[in-house]
């Protein structure tokens, strides 16, 4: 008796995600443009490529215009549908933003080229959600809501189930479970997409990183629990705090109702693209032997791979390295008085930063940072359990509020997309611009005085260029 076939659709993420885990996202455009071809015909459910941390990094490391990047990847990929990360009300940035901006962000990243928006919150506060998603099917694009996996008390098979059932009815188009800390075991798997594919009819992908060693796995148990799409990297880019290897996973769906009928040889030669570039990151010490083993250290402790290098970055300023361990287990207790949320950005930083000022300082919440506060008084959206009442009683206290926001955050923003145009007028050269300041103020100011610099000496040369060859 043969099975029904129902090939596992796989969105790429070696143009994105991998290269955010492993090389501080730092792949220019250029070491990406000469393979597009290739991997358009690959047959991929859909190539992620853009958002997450990729716009401050173009614009802070590389000099590069995101803008720029994301139609020169529209115009390679022909046949691919472009995805990209995007952080709720927060959109690419640290803090929640006017709703104006994130409808200005969402109708222009979809004008350039984007077709898949994943959208999701640090505290999977829906309401943080609801501009973005409305926004997109607005715009016509594929709204995917994406909820920040992690585990708990408060996270019971009812709770994921009751959360799809909400997206749905709010317009997604997909949802997505965004295991960023490589949590889910394949077992756990089995019965998480069970109870979605029971809350809601909504196709379901699955994202995980293999920092834990489980994620192939998973994503094996996943699958045959009737998920439908599934992450992976290219294998130069593959495995640690990276995705599955993008071939293993394709060759372990070989001739199972699963199989995506990808071309071997297709992706070796791809593979063979990259290759090179992972010797020199090696090299180089971009990538780095200690992101791609396996850390069960991550399964004790339930903090993704990225706060982990933060953490051990912000103990060395503070030649406090010794701490290391301590801090380790006082992050499970921040999390639990700031109301046991999901550890994604920003929220894996905010509870990070305040685990290492609560061990140095040698008192817990002696000092507590400003975004620790405004999380504390709701701020940043509804906790999932409540937070501990003394901490936000010190938090309101500095802040001089009597109560905590109960109330959707961003309804306290007022438009700002005015405010901006006019602060950064005299850069402008393309709509986006107000975006790019929007977000990064200070560091896309200079990058557009570093634009404007580039362009005055392109000129200049031209101009010698003329005088040489038509002489006088
Ligand atoms: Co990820």
């Amino acid at each position: 008796m043969s099975e029904e076939k129902r090939p596992v659709k796989i969105t790429e993420t070696i143009l994105r995600d991998a290269h955010q885990s492993l090389i501080a996202t730092r792949m220019t455009t250029e070491q990406m443009l000469p393979i597009i071809d290739k991997m358009d015909k690959v047959g991929y459910h859909a190539v992620e490529c853009w958002g997450g941390a990729t716009f401050d990094a173009c614009l802070r490391f590389l000099k590069e215009d995101p803008w720029v990047r994301l139609r020169k990847l529209k115009d390679g990929f022909k046949n691919t549908k472009l995805q990209m990360l995007f952080r709720g009300q927060n959109i690419l940035g640290y803090s929640p933003y006017s709703d104006d901006v994130v409808e200005y962000f969402v109708q222009k990243s979809i004008a350039n080229g984007i077709d898949i928006i994943r959208i999701f919150d640090c505290l999977n506060d829906i309401r943080n959600l609801e501009t973005a998603v409305k926004a997109a099917n607005k715009e016509k694009g594929h709204a995917q809501v994406a909820l920040s996996y992690t585990l708990g008390d408060a996270y019971t098979m009812d709770y994921w189930k009751n959360i799809a059932k909400e997206i749905e009815e709010m317009g997604a188009d997909s949802i997505c479970i965004k295991d960023m800390a490589g949590l889910l075991v394949p077992s756990q798997a089995t019965e998480l997409v069970q109870a979605l594919k029971a809350g809601t009819k909504l196709p379901i992908q699955l994202h995980t990183h293999y920092t834990s060693g489980v994620a192939s796995m998973t994503y094996m148990k996943a699958v045959e629990a009737g998920c439908d799409i599934i992450d992976t990297a290219m294998s130069p880019l593959a495995m640690g705090t990276s995705q599955p290897a993008t071939e293993v996973m394709a060759k372990a769906f070989e001739g199972t109702p699963y199989d995506p009928g990808f071309d071997q040889n297709l992706l070796s030669e791809i593979a063979d693209h990259f290759k090179p570039m992972r010797e020199e990151w090696l090299e180089s010490g971009l990538l780095s032997p200690k992101v791609m083993g396996v850390n069960i250290k991550t399964l004790l402790y339930q903090v993704p791979g990225g706060m982990l290098s933060n953490m051990v970055s912000q103990l060395k300023e503070m030649k406090a390295e010794d701490k290391y361990d301590e801090v380790l287990e006082e992050i499970p207790r921040v999390r639990k008085d700031f109301g046991e949320i999901p550890l994604v950005t920003p929220s894996s930083q905010i509870v990070g930063t305040q685990a290492v000022l609560n061990v140095v300082m040698g008192e817990r919440y002696k000092t507590l940072t400003k975004e620790s506060k405004d999380l504390l008084v709701g701020k940043y959206g509804k906790t999932t359990l409540p937070v501990n009442p003394e901490v936000q009683k010190k938090a309101l206290d500095s802040l001089g509020m009597k109560e905590p926001i109960t109330y959707r955050p961003a309804d306290d923003l007022a438009p700002s997309l005015e405010k901006f145009e006019k602060e950064m007028a005299q850069y402008k050269q393309q709509d986006e611009d107000v975006l790019s300041y929007a977000l990064f103020p200070q560091v896309a100011t200079e990058f557009f005085k570093y634009r404007e610099a580039q362009q005055t000496k392109v000129d200049a040369s031209l101009a010698n260029n003329e005088n040489k060859t038509y002489p006088v």
